[in-house]
């Protein structure tokens, strides 16, 4: 597996889970319900998979590989991929006060959850787009052979030692069940 592999997969669930929201902003927007512990459950997934996990991994290892390889830093791809990542923690934060508001939701409120809960949903999709067919490519050809299998233990230690974070693999499990639930 090379580390463009590696990241994939974890766009697939990412993307599973992100299915879950879509479910949910569908449901609202209908004028149905909505279980907020199930969106307390999947907001804590994009912020501990998605921003912790995930976009550490590619800002911590994977760019100074990058910028080893001159990469430029400070202008053009990754630039664009530091500041896709600045927007994607900020539409979390948003997304996560949304869904933490203690009281009933009141129409105002449900419209805000749907509006932020699309932006969230259409800005990471097409985050991961980007990566694939831009960053993924420059980086393959930059990075030699034996880096990018440097990259992927690096990716695989990464990994183990999240797993030993007791609340990490819980909340990635239950988001995982809820897209199965929703068959996401
Ligand atoms: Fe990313
Ligand atoms: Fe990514």
């Amino acid at each position: 597996m090379d580390p463009f592999q590696y990241l994939g997969n974890e766009h697939r669930e990412l993307t599973r889970v992100l299915g879950v929201l879509d479910h949910m902003t569908r449901n609202v927007a209908d004028g149905g319900s909505i279980d907020r512990d199930e969106l307390d459950a999947i907001v804590d997934y994009f912020r501990e998979v998605g921003d912790m996990a995930h976009h550490d991994k590619e800002e911590t290892l994977l760019v100074p590989a990058l910028v080893r390889h001159h990469v430029d830093w400070f202008d053009g791809p990754l630039a664009e991929l530091r500041h896709d990542h600045r927007q994607e923690r900020y539409l979390t934060r948003s997304l996560r006060h949304t869904a933490r508001k203690n009281t009933e939701w009141s129409d105002e409120d449900k419209r805000h959850f749907v509006s932020i809960g699309r932006a969230y949903s259409d800005f990471l999709r097409a985050h991961m787009a980007r990566e694939h067919e831009v960053w993924f490519t420059i980086a393959a050809e930059a990075l030699p052979e034996h880096v990018q299998e440097e990259l992927v233990a690096s990716f695989e230690k990464f990994d183990r030692e999240l797993v030993e974070l007791a609340g990490y693999v819980a909340t990635r499990e239950r988001a995982l069940q809820l897209a199965a639930k929703y068959r996401t």
